[in-house]
């Protein structure tokens, strides 16, 4: 089932969303060469906490994963593409990090998704990154009432093969809303006109994730999810919410 939210729930939803946006801005602005993973975590549970919050991952169990999650963000390097676990590791230069958070606010969920580049990085995973927040910003544009879900997943392939990118196939984006994860599936890949017609009240995290070699994935020890051939992955994510005409952002800063 897919839900149609209210004018009130979608407010709530956004309500979280923005307490996301300003703690994702906060810690993305320590994300620097010499700070470790864990020491980002630290910040985004006791910035999340401090906004009478809950990060939505901290103990949540991810579909094919064994054990539920026990960190406040994913922090996810290089080839590793979701589901990274914080660590003592230190950022370096040329890293190419990926912070994907989400927050529970008096029972609603939001979630949204950054690739950060540390240092100095190379054209090619620069190229990545540009592409996939591209991708992202053309994708809330086609989620639109009277626009199909396979019209997000066409225009965000487009955009990976004009920067001859890889779209990673087998993770998705999903709805959002009194859940982390609810219907529908959304992928980021597919034919226009094609799948769930979309209507006012729908909430959306739409999260395309591209490569710079391979479309598939395998999943390490720690369970998150890197590229097989270990080539460099970018992610963004936002929550939408569609409107009667158009969408809104609903993880933004405010
Ligand atoms: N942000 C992920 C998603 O978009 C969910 C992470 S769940 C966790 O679907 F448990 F791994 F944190
Ligand atoms: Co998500």
């Amino acid at each position: 089932m897919v839900r149609i939210y209210s004018q009130e729930e979608i407010e709530k939803i956004a309500a979280s969303g923005g307490i996301l946006a300003n703690v994702l801005k906060s810690v993305a602005k320590e994300a620097k060469i010499g700070v470790s993973l864990k020491d980002l975590d630290n910040l985004a549970f006791k910035l999340t906490k401090e906004a009478g919050a809950d990060p939505a991952f901290l103990g949540y169990r991810p579909r094919g994963a064994e054990k539920s999650y026990s960190a406040s963000i994913c922090s996810s390097l290089n080839d590793v593409v979701v589901h990274g676990l914080p660590t003592s590791y230190k950022l370096k230069n040329g890293d190419i990090f990926k912070i994907d958070f989400g927050v529970k606010y008096q029972g609603f969920y939001s979630d949204s998704a950054i690739t950060i580049a540390i240092g100095k990085i190379s054209k090619e995973a620069d190229n990545l990154i540009n592409a996939t927040k591209i991708a992202l910003d053309e994708a809330i544009c086609m989620a639109q009432p009277g626009n199909h879900l396979g019209d997000i997943g066409w225009i965000i392939e487009k955009i990976a093969k004009k920067f001859k990118v890889k779209v990673i196939k087998n993770l998705t984006g999903h709805g959002i809303g009194k859940n982390l994860h609810e219907e529908p599936t959304i992928y980021n890949f597919g034919e226009k006109g094609t799948g769930l017609e979309l209507k006012p009240g729908m909430v959306l995290a739409i999260e395309p994730m591209f490569s710079t070699g391979t479309d598939q994935i395998i999943q390490k020890k720690d369970e998150s999810w890197a590229t097989r051939d270990r080539s460099l992955s970018a992610h963004f994510e936002h929550t939408i919410a569609i409107r009667e005409s158009g969408s809104s952002v609903l993880t933004n800063y405010i």
